[in-house]
């Protein structure tokens, strides 16, 4: 009993001098102002110090993912910091390859600015900009996604790769916080930015988005992502989601058929039941007009009764493991949850895909 009593004394001590540390940190501790030099002089900047890297970097408009809304969770943050950011953080290594630590790679939401700083940004995150935008119409998919469509005001257009996302700033009791969501909307319909986004109970941004009415104004900012399609048609397309990973499938699907009538591609989709099915009417019809276009959806779950339902049963990896032949030319595009995308990686992988030709988002 007296060393269980120890352990919490002890404990309560660290933890009152923990929060001392950070509120006098916040409060007594200047830094004054601090230079933060982007890609040797490209974007030199002089800013108060004692602000997150990423926060810093948000309040001169260079917007970089972050996923988790800076809460060190998502690992999406990276850039490099050649010097000035301080010894690598416990919470930025679970995220942080040895390969990258050695490069000076860093979660910038974890690197605080206390002296002059010098980073690395790639480009196309200087490029992500900050829309506004309007509701044009939302619509339930199924019982827990919706579709929600944007039509943006400035800049009026947004120049988007197939299987980008964006991050909506959703308002919550501690500030404003910001959540990715990848564009459904194919990337010709310049205008506009649509969504499906499941709800998570509870959820800041996924309630705040659930919630919003036609005409209910919203700031994002983007476009993000690393997805880039394979620009020879003769490379045929694979495409597996599960929910509201279809979301980056339907803009994909979309664009290519836009650009590329005949270009062969699969659409795999994994639900637990009838009542996750969506967009399966659209998508049959067009396979109809294109008929390199096959749509596989499977049912994991056993169906109720009465229910009727005449297409695959099983995961989704085993469907397409079913229906792909091994050795053709395909890069192939992923969204779901991480068991679905390793199981899938695995299919794929056997069938010839390359590694570095499979691209995939967790969530
Ligand atoms: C690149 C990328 C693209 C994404 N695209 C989409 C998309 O197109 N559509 C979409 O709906 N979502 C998408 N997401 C997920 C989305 O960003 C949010 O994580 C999700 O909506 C939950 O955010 P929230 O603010 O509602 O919940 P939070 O307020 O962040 O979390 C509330 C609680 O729910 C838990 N939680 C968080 N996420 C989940 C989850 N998925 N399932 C169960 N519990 C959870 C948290 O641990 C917490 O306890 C994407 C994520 C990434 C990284
Ligand atoms: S913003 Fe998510 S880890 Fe940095």
């Amino acid at each position: 009993m007296e060393y269980l009593y120890a352990v919490a004394a002890f404990g309560s001590i660290v933890v009152i001098l923990s929060a001392g540390l950070i509120v006098a940190e916040r409060f007594l501790v200047n830094y004054g102002i601090c230079k933060l030099d982007i890609n040797a002089g490209e974007k030199p900047l002089e800013l108060e110090g004692g602000r997150t890297l990423l926060a810093s970097l948000y309040a001169n408009e260079i917007f970089i993912p972050s996923a988790c809304g800076g809460k060190g969770s998502c690992g999406h943050c990276k850039i490099t910091v050649n010097s000035g950011g301080g010894p690598v953080l416990p919470t930025e290594t679970p995220y942080l390859t040895r390969q990258e630590v050695r490069a000076n790679v860093r979660l910038a939401c974890q690197v605080k600015i206390r002296e002059d700083i010098y980073v690395r940004i790639p480009e196309e995150l200087l490029n992500v900009k900050l829309f506004t935008a309007t509701v044009e119409s939302t619509k339930d998919l199924t019982y827990d996604i919706k579709e929600i469509r944007f039509r943006l005001n400035d800049p009026d257009e947004i120049s988007q790769r197939p299987g980008q996302y964006v991050q909506i700033q959703a308002p919550s009791p501690d500030g404003d916080v910001f959540r990715a969501y990848s564009i459904s909307s194919p990337a010709y319909e310049k205008n506009i930015v649509e969504l499906n986004v499941r709800i998570v109970p509870g959820g800041i941004g996924s309630t705040y988005l659930h919630n919003l009415n036609e005409g209910d104004p919203v700031v994002f900012t983007g476009p993000y992502g690393e997805f880039v399609m394979n620009e020879d048609p003769s490379v045929e397309i694979v495409c597996v989601g599960g929910g509201c990973g279809m979301a980056p499938m339907n803009n994909i699907i979309h664009t290519i058929y836009d650009r590329w009538p005949d270009r062969t591609c699969w659409l795999f989709f994994g639900c637990r039941g009838t009542q996750d099915i969506f967009y399966l009417d659209e998508f049959k019809a067009l396979a109809e007009k294109h008929p390199n276009f096959h749509v596989v959806y499977a049912l994991s779950d056993k169906l109720g009764e009465g229910e009727v339902w005449d297409g695959e049963t099983g995961f989704i990896h085993l469907a397409a493991d079913k229906n792909l032949e091994a050795g053709v030319p395909r890069q192939a595009f992923l969204c779901g949850p991480p068991l679905m995308i390793e199981a899938v990686t695995r299919v794929l992988e056997d069938k010839g895909i390359l590694p570095e030709d499979i691209f995939y988002d967790e969530f």
